[in-house]
């Protein structure tokens, strides 16, 4: 069982006080202790064929791992096939997606001290549409899938049409949630995440914007809750105790008649009563309008807010690029954990780069021993 220390978000004064910069103190979930507080963000790749993931996957979170970031998620992976955002998405949604996940899992877990989480999706009406470098949310056209939302309202005015859920189709993906978890425990990961967050398909029960239902699943934000509530019980119900569950929201909507922070707290406060360990505070992205396109720490004072209205830990997002914004940040008490998308395609080694700066050695990979005279000198 978690202890409440283990749960509860460090006093910033405590950190104060400690000799190690604040981006290399070990953080600890339940039974998972994260090595440094430095995460990959979940970051779609488009690379996966039917699902499945291969070398371009072994590779791209091989390095950030060797990297030294803390936890490295994986992009957003389907629970169904036509829960994909694209045909290039992974997946976990069949027995034989599990294999090549482990294969992925294992080279981390044996090379590297990073851990390893899986961020498990469903796109629900942004799904059928172009890869990235061929996007347009127009759809695939003959090649594209029925799309399922809260209601039947589209993304954007050029969007497939969604159709709107039934209560069968509620307990069948989340049915396949909780089918996706057990395999991710199959495959080895530390960690699940749920997105939950830029208008995919729990998010979008969350939104006004986007969920008009009238029967116990729309209307109040409890109302709201219920699905996505109902797929964190049902996930927790099969993962091992002592491993973590985390949960990414748009914390707000950024639109008017949309969520606004006093929401993404009270959502927040929902996911932990019932049981979630800690809230990756994104936003936005749930209708066309999207986000504004501001610049630094836009995300932060969400997470912040966050953290001290419930008390529990929380994940920031969003253009962290150095490691005294990082330090900062935790110091601060603004979150627990601080991912980084971008930069990390920029920088896979980040972590080991700000070690160095900051006078830390960090473990290196046996094969990179000889690094370390090297530094000295440098
Ligand atoms: C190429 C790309 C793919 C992304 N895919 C995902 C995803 O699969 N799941 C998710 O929650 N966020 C996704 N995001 C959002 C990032 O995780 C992150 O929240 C966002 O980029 C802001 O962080 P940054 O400023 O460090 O890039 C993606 C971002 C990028 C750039």
């Amino acid at each position: 069982m978690p202890t409440d220390a283990a749960t509860q978000p460090s006093a910033p004064s405590s950190a104060a006080a400690d000799p190690v910069p604040p981006m290399f103190r070990p953080f600890t979930l339940r039974g998972l202790i994260i090595p440094n507080r430095v995460v990959l963000s979940p970051m779609c790749m488009y690379s996966a064929v039917d699902g499945t993931v291969g070398d371009f996957q072994l590779v791209h979170l091989g390095s950030r791992a060797y990297g030294g970031a803390g936890l490295v998620m994986t992009e957003m992976t389907n629970v169904r096939a036509d829960g994909r955002i694209s045909p290039g998405c992974a997946g976990l949604w069949k027995p034989e997606h599990v294999a090549p996940w482990k294969r992925v899992v294992d080279f981390v877990r044996a090379q590297t001290a990073s851990r390893i989480g899986i961020q498990l999706a469903h796109a629900g009406r942004k799904g059928s549409v172009p890869v990235a470098w061929d996007r347009s949310t127009r759809g695939l056209g003959a090649g594209g899938w029925e799309i399922i939302a809260p209601s039947a309202i589209r993304f954007s005015d050029d969007s497939p049409m969604p159709r709107e859920m039934t209560i069968d189709d509620i307990a069948a993906i989340t049915a396949c949630f909780a089918q996706s978890a057990r395999w991710a425990l199959e495959a080895g990961f530390d960690l699940i995440e749920l997105h939950m967050g830029h208008g995919y398909l729990l998010s979008s029960f969350m939104s006004p914007l986007a969920n008009r239902r009238t029967d116990g699943y729309g209307g109040s934000i409890e109302a709201r809750m219920r699905f996505p509530l109902e797929v964190f019980r049902a996930v927790r119900a099969v993962w091992p105790e002592e491993r973590p569950i985390s949960a990414r929201i748009s914390a707000i909507d950024w639109e008017k008649g949309g969520n606004t922070i006093e929401d993404g707290i009270a959502m927040s406060q929902m996911l932990f009563d019932a049981g979630v360990d800690i809230v990756d505070v994104s936003s936005g992205n749930v209708t066309s309008e999207r986000r504004p396109d501001l610049p630094g720490l836009f995300q932060t004072p969400f997470s912040e807010a966050i953290r001290k209205a419930t008390g529990k830990p929380t994940m920031t997002v969003g253009n962290i690029k150095s490691a005294e914004e990082v330090n900062a940040i935790i110091a601060e008490g603004r979150a627990d954990l601080c991912c980084l998308a971008r930069w990390h395609l920029y920088d896979p080694y980040f972590v080991r780069h700000a070690a160095h700066a900051q006078g830390m050695d960090p473990d290196w990979p046996k094969q990179y021993l000889n690094v370390r005279r090297m530094l000295a000198q440098a």
